[in-house]
């Protein structure tokens, strides 16, 4: 493991995550793992900064993430799987960054702006925003850096961060005349092609997905939602399959080379009506992700070792987190 580059990246517990995640994030992990020493975190202190009043659901969404994850190949043995706030050095981290980072480098934060803009219009003082939130740039720096990280995988929308977390590193590394922190990388993550059902994209809150761990029935049914050429209203009008992004760039997922072309022919020639399409799609779905769904299972039946998976990791992230916090102390000539 030692001469490896290393990885991290991270998602907030938002609850079960759906097909969007799975091919947009995951199993681009999965595949970074076998590369990289790889550390993939779940986010709970990012989850307060805005739900710090709705902690309900908290710990049910951590661990639907975790299942969601190993379900998925995110492999204990290769990979380090940690929960955030289980790694205190973190937060360490965070205080001595938070000393050298000026307050406007913050202001800068894209995310911020768009949030400041959302509470605007919802006539919301930006005065509401907490400290929290507003540091939370700094956390995430904090995160990547805690592992002297080289690169960062993540989506286009996360790229500003990881430029300022590089910024961050490089002013350490001037204040205190060391080049102490490497300055990561974001390793950009291809936009996943997986839309949500009624075209838009895919999103728990614009209920249009399909869970990973939603059964069988519950994913035929939701594909006999998905929308499809709107210009074929009866079985035997010729349809378009490039008008019909949604059920067809599922196929493009899902389906070989042959099956493509069947339901591309069947679709062209009014062969195939739409019903019938999307009830071989289901198929096609419920099947690739069978194995997904059957480790899931086993897992969620298996409380001990979730959690010893979870504590297991985080004790490895502390040890090098650690190791980089005492560095840092040092090149900052903290009394010892
Ligand atoms: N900000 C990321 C998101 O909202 C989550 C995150 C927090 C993260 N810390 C990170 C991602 C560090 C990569 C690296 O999705």
């Amino acid at each position: 493991m030692e001469n490896k580059k290393r990885i991290m990246s991270g998602m907030r517990p938002t609850g079960r995550l759906h097909l969007g995640h799975y091919f947009g994030v995951l199993k681009n992990w999965v595949d970074l793992q076998e590369k990289y020493e790889s550390y993939f975190f779940i986010a709970d202190w990012h989850a307060l900064t805005t739900k710090y009043n709705q902690t309900d659901d908290l710990k049910d969404n951590v661990k639907n993430v975790l299942l969601d994850w190993l379900a998925s190949g995110i492999d204990p043995d290769k990979s380090i799987i940690y929960l955030q706030s289980f790694v205190p050095e973190t937060a360490m981290l965070h205080i001595y960054l938070s000393m050298i980072t000026p307050k406007n480098w913050v202001e800068r934060d894209p995310t911020l702006k768009d949030l400041a803009k959302i509470m605007k219009d919802k006539q919301e003082n930006m005065s509401n925003l907490s400290y929290g939130l507003f540091g939370y740039p700094v956390l995430m720096t904090a995160d990547i850096l805690s592992f002297n990280t080289h690169f960062v995988p993540v989506g286009i929308d996360q790229v500003a961060h990881v430029e300022l977390t590089r910024d961050i590193a490089r002013r350490f590394n001037n204040i205190y005349k060391s080049e102490y922190f490497v300055e990561p990388q974001p390793l950009l993550t291809k936009i996943s092609l997986m839309k949500g059902l009624d075209g838009n994209k895919m999103g728990k809150s614009f209920h249009n997905d399909i869970k990973i761990s939603d059964s069988e029935e519950v994913t035929e049914k939701k594909i006999k939602t998905g929308i499809t050429d709107r210009n074929r209203i009866r079985k035997d009008d010729k349809g378009n399959p490039d008008n019909c992004e949604v059920i067809f760039g599922y196929w493009q997922i899902f389906g070989s080379e042959n099956d493509v072309k069947e339901v591309c022919d069947g679709c062209k020639n009014a062969t195939m009506g739409c019903a019938q399409c999307k009830q071989k799609l289901a198929q096609k779905v419920n099947e690739t992700l069978r194995p997904i769904r059957e480790k899931r299972m086993q897992y969620e039946n298996n409380e001990k070792l979730i959690r010893e998976i979870l504590y297991d990791g985080s004790q490895k992230a502390r040890k090098k987190a650690k190791e980089v916090l005492d560095g840092a102390i040092d090149v900052i000539k903290m009394y010892k």
